[in-house]
C-alpha cells in the first residue's frame, strides 16, 4: 500500500480552481520533487495533504488514515509533518526552546530527555552553538533549518517541505541538501516543493508538475524535464533548461 495518496483532489477558492482533480501516490522512502509556476497550487496541495485545508472533493490518505478528516496537529503527531513557505518559528524564544514548545513535541518524554534530543538535532543541523540564541537572530536559512529541527522532534515518517531554499545562502543550501538526503536515507519519505531546479533535479528521482492546479507530469526526473508540456508551462523560466 502506498504511504501517501491523493485521489481526485479538488480545492476551490471562490471561482478559482486551485487543485483540479489531482491524483498521485507516494511509496515509503521516496524523495519526490513538486514543481510548477507561481500560483500553480503547490502550497495548496501541501495544505490539503497535511490537514491545513479541506478539499471540496477527493480523498487524501496517509497510511491507513483519511487526512481530510483529521486536524493538522493530529496528522503531525501521527507522523506526517510539514514546513511552511513563510517560515514559522517562535522568534522570541531561544533556538533550543523552539524545539521544546509543548504540543509540538512528544508529551510522553521528560523535558530533560526532550532537551537532550533537541541538542542532538541542533548538532545535526550545525546549530548547536546557537542553542541559547534568540530565534529572531537567526538568518533566513538558519530559520529554515530550525523549522526542519522542529519537525525532526516529532520523528515523522513523511515530511512535506515548502520552498526551503528561498533566499538561503549557498553554503547553508548545501547543508540543507545533505540534511534532506540523510533524512531520506534514514527512511523518511519526503515531498519537496521548490523553484530551485538545481536542488530539485539534484535531490529527487521522481518529479510531479502542477500547472493551473492540474498535475501535468509525474515521472522520473529526467523524463519530466524533457516533456514538452512541462517546458511550455515554464516558458520564460530559463532555470528549467539550465540544469
Ligand atoms: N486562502 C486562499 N484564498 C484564495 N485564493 C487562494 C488561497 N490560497 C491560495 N489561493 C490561490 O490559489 C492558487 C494556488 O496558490 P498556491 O499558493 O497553492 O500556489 P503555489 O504553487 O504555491 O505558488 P508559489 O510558487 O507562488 O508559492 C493561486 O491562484 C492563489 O492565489
Ligand atoms: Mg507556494
Amino acid at each position: 500500500m502506498s504511504q501517501l495518496q491523493a485521489q481526485g483532489v479538488v480545492k476551490r477558492f471562490g471561482g478559482l480552481v486551485a487543485l483540479d482533480d489531482v491524483s498521485f501516490a507516494v511509496d515509503p522512502g521516496e524523495l519526490i520533487g513538486l514543481i510548477g509556476p507561481n500560483g500553480s497550487g503547490k502550497t495548496t496541495l501541501l495544505n490539503v495533504l497535511s490537514g491545513f485545508e479541506r478539499p471540496e472533493a477527493g480523498v487524501v490518505r496517509f497510511e491507513e488514515r483519511i487526512c481530510n478528516k483529521l486536524e493538522a496537529h493530529e496528522l503531525a503527531q501521527a507522523g506526517l509533518a510539514r514546513t511552511f513557505q513563510v517560515t514559522k518559528i517562535f522568534r522570541r524564544l531561544s533556538v533550543l526552546d523552539n524545539l521544546l514548545v509543548p504540543g509540538l513535541t512528544d508529551w510522553t518524554i521528560s523535558r530533560k530527555d526532550a532537551a537532550d534530543r533537541g541538542g542532538e538535532i541542533l548538532a545535526r543541523l550545525e546549530l548547536e552553538a546557537l542553542s541559547d540564541e534568540l530565534a529572531s537572530n537567526l538568518s533566513g536559512g538558519q530559520s529554515k533549518l530550525l523549522e526542519f529541527g522542529r519537525i525532526m522532534m516529532l520523528s515523522p515518517r513523511v515530511v512535506l517541505l515548502d520552498e526551503p531554499f528561498g533566499g538561503v545562502h549557498p553554503t547553508l543550501k548545501t547543508l540543507m541538501h545533505g540534511t534532506i538526503r540523510r533524512w531520506n536515507k534514514s527512511g523518511v519519505t519526503i515531498l519537496l516543493v521548490s523553484h530551485d531546479m538545481g536542488s530539485i533535479f539534484g535531490l529527487c528521482n521522481r518529479v510531479l508538475v502542477l500547472h493551473n492546479g492540474a498535475l501535468i507530469a509525474d515521472g522520473a526526473a529526467e523524463d519530466v524535464r524533457a516533456e514538452p508540456g512541462v517546458i511550455k508551462a515554464y516558458l520564460g523560466d530559463e532555470s528549467m533548461r539550465a540544469v
